[in-house]
């Protein structure tokens, strides 16, 4: 029941005696009751759409956030892995806020494909002036001696041509005001492989992870392939070849924990779900946060919750999954065919695949071409193969490209 017609009934069943302000604090207690406040004071909420930044509103995750202030004492470079909307950047956010250190947190989303150096620089300026007032000052300061920076009022500002900013000069000055703090600085890069064209990124990175003990780098990425082709901790010809590195790897909700992160959800916004509709998203969604999240979401909007309701964020989810796929399939109509294939059958072995691509192309094609295209499928996490057998790994991706077919 609604919090609102809780305090609503409690009001006529006192017989309408009490005065209007008691009515108010019934409703507002009611509201208290069904929102839970955290030890902050604000409300807890998992079905914000928004990434999370508080601990409070992140549920779970207890033993990678572990895992991650365990790694702060030795690892020089941690990497967040994970599928789209598995949580990283969520994890991400909170695990820096919460390793009480200083840190800047880039976010490379919304990024031009094969973003400019002057791109990336100024995402690298802005994560700068976020940094908590705290420490703002004293790094200002350490930092307006080197090349192609420069302190405007209250504002830290990079040179952002290829001659400007000394982007090593900055971590090794960031690195030595760290050590004089007694303190160790984050850097957050959240989805690095949208910046995998900028070959001085690697070069950079490995500079820090071999100069500047007291920087430590955080990498997230959904589209694992490529961010590890990008690091090329396995390429001998890569700066980074064989460097240590901590991964921490966002796993999918089991149904255990889907289930309860439901059931908390609508707790929190007071919203009653039936067990039937409940079974049905737990087994629609899959585990993944973002989609039970959205889900959660619309029932929050609509305040309501019903079966029709996941078909709904079935459908909303698959347009955006294939919305992301579009820009791949962009690049090549093969990749197109292959998804149309994949979310049609359901799983096939690489024979079944070739023969599709051949009857679409009217030709035989070389077992390499083949080959390439699955690959990047796979390197960019929309296809899993296992025992020989591809198929799409979000189901809503899957079902999204069933009601509307990519182009091929
Ligand atoms: N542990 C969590 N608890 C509550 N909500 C979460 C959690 N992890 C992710 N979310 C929610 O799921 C959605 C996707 O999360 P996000 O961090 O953006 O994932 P990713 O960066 O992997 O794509 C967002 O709506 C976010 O608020
Ligand atoms: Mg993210």
């Amino acid at each position: 029941m609604q919090p609102f017609m809780r305090a609503c009934i409690s009001y006529v069943a006192n017989g309408l005696v009490g005065s209007f302000k008691s009515f108010v604090v019934s409703v507002a207690k009611s509201y208290l009751v069904a929102l839970p406040l955290s030890s902050k004071g604000a409300l807890t909420v998992y079905f914000d759409p928004q990434p999370k930044t508080k601990r409070e509103d992140l549920f779970d995750r207890e033993a990678e956030l572990r895992q991650f202030s365990g790694a702060l004492s030795y690892a020089s470079l941690i990497v967040v892995t994970g599928l789209r909307r598995s949580g990283k950047t969520s994890f991400m956010n909170v695990a820096l806020a919460e390793s009480r250190h200083p840190y800047i947190n880039l976010d490379l989303r919304g990024l031009p494909y094969n973003p400019s150096h002057m791109d990336i620089v100024r995402r690298l300026e802005a994560a700068f002036n976020r940094v908590d007032r705290k420490w703002f000052t004293s790094i200002c300061d350490v930092l307006k001696h080197v090349k192609g920076v420069s302190i405007v009022g209250n504002a830290l500002s990079l040179d952002w041509s290829r001659t400007g900013v000394d982007l090593a000069g900055v971590f090794d000055k960031i690195n030595d005001w760290a050590s004089k703090q007694k303190e160790r600085f984050l850097v957050g890069f959240d989805e690095i492989q949208l910046i995998r064209g900028d070959k001085g990124i690697p070069r950079l990175f490995a500079h820090i992870a071999d100069t500047d003990q007291n920087v430590i780098l955080v990498i997230t990425g959904s589209e694992v392939g490529l961010l590890f082709d990008f690091l090329g901790f396995e390429d001998t010809e890569s700066p980074l070849y064989g460097r240590h590195y901590t991964e921490i790897n966002m796993q999918n909700f089991d149904s255990v924990n889907s289930e309860t992160f439901l059931r908390k959800g609508f707790q929190q916004i007071g919203l009653k779900i039936d067990a039937g509709v409940l079974d049905y998203a737990l087994q629609k969604l899959d585990g993944v946060v973002g989609w039970l999240t959205l889900f959660g979401a619309r029932c929050r909007d609509r305040n309501k919750c019903t079966q029709d309701m996941v078909d709904e964020v079935m459908v909303e989810g698959g347009k955006l999954a294939r919305a992301e796929a579009l820009k791949l399939v962009r690049r090549s109509k093969r990749y197109g065919v292959v998804l149309n294939f994949l979310a049609k059958v359901g799983t096939a072995n690489w024979t079944q695949i070739k023969a599709t691509l051949e009857a679409k192309e009217n030709r035989l094609l070389p077992s390499p071409t083949v080959a390439g295209t699955l690959n990047t499928l796979i390197k960019t996490s929309l296809l899993s193969k296992t025992d020989r057998q591809y198929s799409i790994i979000d189901p809503l991706l899957a079902s999204g490209v069933q009601r509307d077919p990519l182009p091929e």
